[in-house]
Order: C-alpha cells, then sequence, then structure tokens
C-alpha cells in the first residue's frame, strides 16, 4: 500500500518535471529563490512593479515604488502593514491581504535578490543645498537611513536613495495623514514628517531621490 502510493508519488513528480522542461525548453535559470512556485506568486505584482515608469493615479499620479533590490526585511514589513491594515493603501491592501506569512518571506527574499548590479553606490552622495540640509538635519534622517540614505540602521527600515521622488513624496505625505484613504501609521515616521509642511517633504522627497542607490525596476521581459 505505502509502496504503490509512494511509487505513484514518484511518478506523479516525474511527470510535473517533465511537463515543466516541455513547457519551458529555454526557460533561463531562476534567479536566487527562484522556480516555477515563487514566479506564479509575483505574477500578480509585475503587472505595476515590473513596468519601468508605470504610474498610479491614486491618490494623485505618481510611479510605483521600485520593490527589487529592496532589503528583504522590510519589504516582509510593508507587506505585513498593507496586510494588517496599519498602511491602508487600498490595492496594496488587497494584495497583502491575499498573502500568507510564508508567501511574504518567500516573495521579499526574491525582490532583494535583484539589486542593480555594478559598483555600490558611493557613500559621499551629492550634498543637499543648504535649505535640504537643515531638513535633513532637523528631521534626523540619516540617524535610521544610514549612509547615504541605503544603508538602513535595521534590516526593516527601508533604502530610500533613488527611489522615484514622486513616490517618495507621496509615502511621506501618507505618514502624516495616517486616517486617510491612503494613509500610514507608524510611530517612527509619523513623528519625523508631522514637522515639515508638505513643501518641505516635496524638497527632501526630490533630493533622496536624485542619489545613487540600488532600487530597480525589474522588467517584466526578464520573466519570460
Ligand atoms: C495595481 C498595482 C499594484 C500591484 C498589482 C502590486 N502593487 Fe505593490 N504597490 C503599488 C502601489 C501604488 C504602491 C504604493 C502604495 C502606497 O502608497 O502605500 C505599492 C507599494 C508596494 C510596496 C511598498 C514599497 C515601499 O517602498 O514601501 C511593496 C513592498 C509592494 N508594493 C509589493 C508588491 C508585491 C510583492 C506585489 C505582488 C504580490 C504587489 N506589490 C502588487 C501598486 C501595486
Ligand atoms: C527613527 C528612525 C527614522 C527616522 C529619524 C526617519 N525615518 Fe524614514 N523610515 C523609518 C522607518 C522605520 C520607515 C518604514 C516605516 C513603515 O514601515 O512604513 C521609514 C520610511 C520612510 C519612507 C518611506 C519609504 C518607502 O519606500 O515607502 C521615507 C520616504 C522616509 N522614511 C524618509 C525619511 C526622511 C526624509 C526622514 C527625515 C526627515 C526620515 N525618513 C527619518 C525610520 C526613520
Amino acid at each position: 500500500m505505502t509502496k504503490l502510493f509512494s511509487s505513484l508519488f514518484a511518478l506523479l513528480v516525474a511527470s510535473a518535471t517533465s511537463f515543466a522542461s516541455a513547457q519551458a525548453p529555454a526557460q533561463p535559470a531562476p534567479a536566487a529563490g527562484g522556480g516555477p512556485a515563487i514566479e506564479a506568486k509575483v505574477a500578480m505584482c509585475i503587472g505595476c512593479h515590473g513596468i519601468p515608469g508605470y504610474q498610479s493615479s491614486f491618490p494623485e499620479v505618481h510611479r510605483v515604488p521600485m520593490i527589487s533590490g529592496q532589503g528583504g526585511k522590510y519589504i516582509a514589513a510593508a507587506l505585513t502593514a498593507y496586510k494588517n491594515g496599519e498602511r491602508k493603501h487600498p490595492s496594496m491592501r488587497g494584495i497583502g491581504a491575499g498573502l500568507s506569512d510564508q508567501d511574504i518571506t518567500q516573495i521579499s527574499a526574491w525582490y532583494e535578490a535583484q539589486a542593480k548590479g555594478g559598483a555600490a553606490p558611493s557613500e559621499q552622495p551629492r550634498q543637499p543645498n543648504a535649505q535640504v540640509a537643515a531638513l535633513l538635519q532637523k528631521g534626523g534622517c540619516v540617524a535610521c537611513h544610514g549612509a547615504n540614505f541605503n544603508k538602513p540602521i535595521d534590516p526593516t527600515y527601508p533604502k530610500i536613495a533613488g527611489q522615484h521622488k514622486d513616490y517618495l513624496f507621496v509615502a511621506l505625505k501618507a505618514y502624516k495623514a495616517d486616517g486617510s484613504v491612503v494613509g500610514r501609521s507608524n510611530g517612527l515616521m509619523g513623528g519625523v514628517v508631522k514637522q515639515f509642511s508638505n513643501a518641505e517633504l516635496k524638497a527632501m522627497a526630490n533630493y533622496v531621490g536624485s542619489l545613487d542607490g540600488q532600487l530597480i525596476t525589474q522588467p517584466q521581459s526578464r520573466f519570460r
């Protein structure tokens, strides 16, 4: 009985394997932690996060964040925040609600592994103008987001260097308006942003977004 069951199982595995290779003869080796299971899980992300320059029009037109090359523990924290409602953006809440904790762990590791190649960004970034320098100083941003805004002091904090400027601005406003339809409640960032006007947040977003970082949009064609 057990023997029969295990040989049936072996047969199933063998046929599933040959089915997969027959379907995709020229498939390149999957990225770290890859394979068909992870590709099925990220298939629904690609339509927004896998298209360079893809914009969301809600609550205002802005590019969707780059997530390839972001820290995995931060991606996991963000997805969990959408899932449990600390981040209220409606479409990402819907996505987060559909992910198990295991999905979140796998997807996050997979995106982290897709950092931009080449030399690490300089730790001596382009200097901000005097106004922006004073704002960054007042907010103590480097103390948490780290050297060049690309080396967060905790893996659950984001890399923000080089992220899309318009997205950074939307994200900063979201911490300020945590009760809004796209709000974010976060004890650390909530306290930080409330000291600034929107014009000041925008000036900081423009500077941080202009820096060299490791975040990229991994185009869809790479998965095919
Ligand atoms: C319909 C378009 C859409 C789809 C599909 C989508 N996202 Fe998003 N995603 C967005 C937008 C827009 C935001 C910004 C939300 C906000 O302002 O909080 C976002 C934010 C995020 C963030 C936060 C990034 C950061 O820097 O804080 C992560 C992580 C993320 N998405 C991962 C995913 C994953 C993983 C999937 C697939 C399972 C996915 N998204 C599917 C549009 C989408
Ligand atoms: C005490 C630590 C701390 C300080 C100080 C701090 N941050 Fe943050 N920041 C965080 C954490 C933690 C998060 C992620 C919060 C979450 O999970 O939504 C974050 C998120 C962000 C985001 C959203 C990134 C994304 O991908 O969605 C931006 C933009 C940002 N911070 C910019 C700044 C700026 C600009 C300053 C200074 C004015 C600053 N931060 C100061 C800890 C900090």
